[in-house]
């Protein structure tokens, strides 16, 4: 592959470097500047440990092309040498025993740096969310929120001033550009307004595909019924509740999901229809996570049969997009695991349901916890960083 030519800022030094297109930012800090304060553990997303900033905003160097860098201007750990507030940081780690390996640090350091310029009241649970993209296999992260909650309180507002902004524009203005970050419309969305719309089919278009095939042991017709029942099959999935549904199939409602540290609840919107002669459906909504600022599109096709054998078949067809912070969860491999214990547990509800049965108590506790989406999470998590 030819190389290309790349030029931009790295902690502060113009650079112009040449690097094969595919080269990842994390490589090309490591490989090219020797900057190994990044680190890499999973190289997909994930782990947060190759966390920098990218133009003042935390990014994930594993998944950054740096030919897609071109101009701007990035600042890795190193970058933070003299930072008062980075240096504040470094000292509430140490106070707080926030890390013991050490390898998760550099991109712990990098989102604390982010919390405490762009969240000054944040308080435990916030840092908690804010932290849930950056995994630390040592610590049981309470020493890291102690630290960050410990800048945040003790820290004189002048230190939270980022040094780079000073010295392009004057004390004063910097001070009003944390104001009005605090003030701007996507934090404002971030407090409260969870309202959806139904998204455009078309907006879904090249988004991740997921296909699955179920069977049950109950005639077509029962499971159809609990299919084709709204408020029975949001009651079959796990963490979901349907606030309301009108006669041309607009439901509304909202989904809970917890994975770990992550905790997030879905608001939205869905518009379902029916086939009934065909036992067909398909369903297409958006969901909206206010305090992550996440979002979820999804469609979901699905179809009722009766195979030669007598079983009955449901296939499915899902599609979904996952955009704001949680979307360093969506991906494929992540969301295939999770999606399949999910719909092991939905299938064996929906089967209980269609056979007039109530599902099984501790099928049903599990449902309720969603530990088996933790599970999913702790399994694919074990296998990307500690078996690759
Ligand atoms: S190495 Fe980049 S997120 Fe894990
Ligand atoms: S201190 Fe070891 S991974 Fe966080």
């Amino acid at each position: 592959m030819t190389d290309t030519t790349i030029q931009l800022v790295v902690n502060g030094t113009p650079v112009s470097q040449t690097a094969e297109p595919r080269t990842h930012l994390a490589d090309f800090l490591r490989e090219e500047m020797l900057l190994t304060g990044t680190h890499l553990g999973c190289e997909q997303g994930v782990c947060g440990a190759c966390t920098v900033f990218v133009d003042g905003k935390p990014t994930r160097s594993c998944i950054t092309l740096a030919a897609a860098c071109r101009g701007a201007e990035i600042r890795s750990v190193e970058g933070f040498d003299d930072d008062p507030l980075m240096r504040a940081l470094r000292v509430a780690f140490k106070k707080h025993h926030g890390l013991q390996c050490g390898f998760c640090t550099p991109g712990m350091l990098v989102t604390g740096y982010d919390i405490v310029r762009r969240l000054p009241n944040a308080d435990a649970e916030r840092i908690r969310k804010e932290l849930s993209g950056n995994l630390c296999r040592c610590t049981g992260y309470a020493g890291i929120v102690a630290a960050i909650t410990d800048v945040l309180e003790n820290t004189p507002p002048l230190a939270l001033v980022q040094p780079q902004a000073r010295e392009q524009q004057p004390a004063s203005l910097a001070a009003i550009s944390l104001e009005s970050a605090q003030n701007s419309p996507t934090a404002q969305t971030a407090k409260g307004d969870a309202s959806t719309a139904i998204p455009d089919r078309q907006s879904l278009v090249g988004a991740p595909t997921l296909s699955r095939t179920l069977t049950f042991n109950t005639p077509a017709d029962d499971i159809w019924s609990v299919l084709s029942n709204p408020e029975k099959i949001v009651s079959c999935i796990p963490g979901a509740r349907l606030d309301s549904a009108t006669q041309d199939g607009r439901l509304q409602g909202q989904c809970a999901v917890s994975m770990g540290p992550i905790k997030a609840a879905f608001v939205g919107t869905a518009k379902m229809d029916l086939k009934d002669a065909e036992k067909s459906g398909h369903v297409i909504g958006q969901g909206r996570d206010s305090l992550s600022r996440s979002q979820l599109d999804g469609m979901l096709d699905f179809h009722v049969t009766r195979a030669e054998s007598g079983e009955t078949i449901l296939t499915l067809d899902m599609t979904y997009k996952l955009t704001g912070t949680l979307s360093q969860f969506s991906r494929p491999a992540l969301v295939a695991e999770i999606a399949d214990r999910i719909l092991m547990q939905v299938a064996s509800t929906v089967e209980a349901r269609a056979q007039g049965k109530e599902p099984d108590a501790k099928a049903q506790a599990s449902l309720n916890g969603l530990s088996l989406l933790t599970a999913a999470f702790r399994g694919w998590i074990r296998r990307v960083l500690w078996f690759r």
